[in-house]
């Protein structure tokens, strides 16, 4: 880790009242959830275009059901396992602080939420949340409603029928109007939530340092947002322990996980505004 450019990050953070966030599965990968690209990434094992795209999974669906399965269930479990990491919590403090407006997130996971950040701006939805296709009414679950998703989805044997069980037993009908109801998440081809977008664009437009945080940075529109920052004259940091397609755009660059280097961050960050 360079000393140079993160004593200057901190510098820029703790003199700004305009901080934001932006953040991808990296920065939960310390918390022991797995990322989407690289080797061993979901997408590595589950390919994208069979487990990424409603069409594609109703394929698998009737193919091989057992393999819905086991990646709805690895999702799941990783997802309710999983605990907060620095990088989520420095963060959290840094709203509590009021030095950080928001955080707008392309995860699905509920550990911003879970740090005790009240303002995430999810632009992929979320795994604790079911939407009607038909109103729109969106429905929060507990933990327990997951936990007992997770355990009918990892039956060593499944077949169509137990598997179209389990998931009915979760997406019945909306309560509101009698339709039919979805995960809210975002898969391949699916527009964003258009108010979260909105407000992720407002975000990043009025910001005056975007903090980047472990996105490849490859998937649109969520990867506009570091665009929009630096054309309204914000300042760009990046934390990544490899470069993206958004490094050239940065102007400070913090190779490393992110749990580390927020962890000596928010120190910095902190010394320097008491
Ligand atoms: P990716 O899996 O594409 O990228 C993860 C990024 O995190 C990579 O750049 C890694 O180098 C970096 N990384 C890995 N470990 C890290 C660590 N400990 N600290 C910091 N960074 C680390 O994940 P996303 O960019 O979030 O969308 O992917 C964007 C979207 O693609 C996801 O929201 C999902 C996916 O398809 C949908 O499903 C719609």
């Amino acid at each position: 880790m360079e000393r140079k450019p993160l004593a200057e990050a901190a510098s820029q953070i703790a003199s700004t009242q305009g901080l934001v966030a932006f953040t991808g599965a990296g920065i939960s990968e310390e918390s022991g959830i797995a990322s989407f690209r690289g080797r061993g990434g979901l997408w590595d094992r589950y390919p994208p275009e069979r487990f990424g795209t409603l069409r594609g999974l109703m394929a698998e669906f009737l193919l091989r059901p057992q393999r819905v399965a086991g990646f709805l269930q690895e999702i799941l479990t990783s997802c309710l396992e999983a605990e907060p990491n620095p990088a989520h919590l420095a963060l959290a403090q840094w709203e509590t602080e009021g030095v950080l407006r928001a955080v707008i997130t392309q995860n699905i996971d509920i550990l911003h939420e879970r740090a005790g950040c009240n303002k995430t701006i999810k632009l992929h939805g979320s795994i604790d949340r079911l939407r009607c296709v038909d109103c729109g009414f969106k429905q929060d679950l507990d933990e327990t409603q997951l936990w007992g998703w997770a355990r009918d989805l990892s039956l060593e044997r499944i077949g169509r029928r137990q598997l179209w069980r389990a998931l009915q037993k979760i997406l019945s009908a909306c309560p509101y109007c009698g339709g039919r109801r979805r995960p809210d998440v975002v898969f391949f081809g699916d527009l964003l939530p258009q108010d979260a977008w909105m407000e992720a664009q407002q975000a990043a437009s009025l910001c005056q340092v975007l903090l980047v945080i472990g996105t490849s940075g490859l998937v649109y529109p969520a990867a506009d947002i570091p665009m929009l920052a630096k054309k309204a004259g914000g300042i760009l940091i990046e934390i990544n322990p490899e470069p993206t397609p958004l490094t050239p755009l940065a102007d400070l660059y913090l190779e490393g996980k992110a749990g580390e280097v927020m962890q000596e961050l928010a120190r910095q960050v902190t010394s320097i505004r008491h």
